[in-house]
């Protein structure tokens, strides 16, 4: 059970799912065009864990991330917080639409696993 195979079509545009890998949540969010336009316009000096959306994704549409807040290990919750990714509600950690930390104490982003796509229709996360 080290890997874990996704079909991409089971979610929909703006929605993120929760699979449990390696005894993990595991985020996969079918970002919009605007939360990509959004991600990618972020300035790095706003950043705590300064990294670029793209260096986060291999496909802009996809953030797959361990939902794991990098404070205490939470699990945030998706589509929530103040810029519109996941918030933490146990100390209030908000990450951004690129699983990007933007308030809170946390110090991370929250982790991006080794992916790869098969297919248009597929990841394999692991
Ligand atoms: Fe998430 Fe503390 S564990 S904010």
């Amino acid at each position: 059970m080290s890997k874990i195979e996704v079909k991409l079509g089971e979610i929909p545009e703006g929605k993120n799912m929760t699979f449990k890998w390696r005894g993990k949540p595991l985020f996969i969010r079918h970002r919009t065009e605007k939360e990509i336009a959004t991600e990618e316009a972020v300035d790095m000096a706003v950043l705590r864990d300064p990294q670029h959306d793209k260096d986060r994704v291999a496909k802009p549409k996809w953030i797959i991330v361990i939902g794991v807040c990098t404070h205490l290990g939470c699990v945030p919750i998706a589509n929530a917080g103040d810029y519109g990714g996941y918030y933490c509600p146990c100390h209030g950690s908000h990450y951004d639409a690129s699983g990007r930390i933007r308030k809170g104490p946390a110090p991370l982003n929250l982790e991006v696993p080794y992916y790869e796509f098969p297919d248009e229709d597929t990841v394999i996360v692991g």
